[in-house]
């Protein structure tokens, strides 16, 4: 078989994988979760979407975002004429918090690193942060309300790399006022990719 690009870049994603594991990053969650959740989608994408941590379907799915709040993503996503499997998508934190609590400060310092590794492997143009706990190590000191929807380019090993903070789905999902600024700034995405 020959050996290409993306199967490379699987290879390597499988055996970051592998590393949170043996490393027992988070063990305290990895005890309580089912799966590690490392993520979904197109290694060969310019675009990688970054959530919180996955939750109940999540962790029994071993996949990112497949609950009610992925069923708004990908709504929104067809919205926007960009399809799953064009896209990456994964979490800052891989393993579920119990009862859905929010990640701790320790558990997103833990996985931040494994966090650049995926992006290193991926080398995506823009980078979607869902909600302000994937989006405080990108921009730090940045308030979601003021920032929300508009693109930020930050500096990314050798490279740049543009960050659009967009609000989380869960968090939009029953909130009418959140939920249309969530829309409004999504069906932005393809404008500001297209700008690059
Ligand atoms: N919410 C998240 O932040 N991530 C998921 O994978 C699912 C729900």
């Amino acid at each position: 078989m020959r050996y290409t690009g993306h199967m490379n870049k699987a290879v390597l994603m499988q055996q970051l994988a592998d590393t949170i594991i043996d490393k027992g990053v988070c063990l305290e969650l990895a005890k309580t979760a089912t799966h590690l959740v490392i993520g979904d989608g197109n290694l060969n994408t310019d675009i990688v979407f970054i959530g919180e941590a996955p939750g109940k379907n999540e962790d029994e799915q071993g996949l990112p975002f497949v609950g009610a709040a992925g069923k708004f993503l990908n709504e929104m996503l067809a919205a926007a004429e960009m399809k799953r499997t064009d896209v990456y998508i994964t979490n800052i934190v891989k393993y579920r918090p119990p009862e859905n609590r929010d990640p701790t400060p320790d558990e997103k310092k833990a996985f931040w690193p494994y966090l650049l590794k995926q992006l290193q492997i991926i080398q995506p143009k823009v980078v979607i942060t869902l909600g302000r706990h994937s989006m405080e190590y990108f921009l730090p000191d940045m308030k979601i309300s003021q920032i929300h929807g508009q693109p930020k380019r930050i500096k990314f090993g050798d490279d740049y790399l543009v960050i659009v903070p967009l609000y989380h789905p869960a968090a939009a999902l029953y909130n009418g006022s959140l939920r249309q600024t969530l829309i409004d700034d999504f069906l932005n995405v393809p404008m500001i990719i297209k700008k690059l």
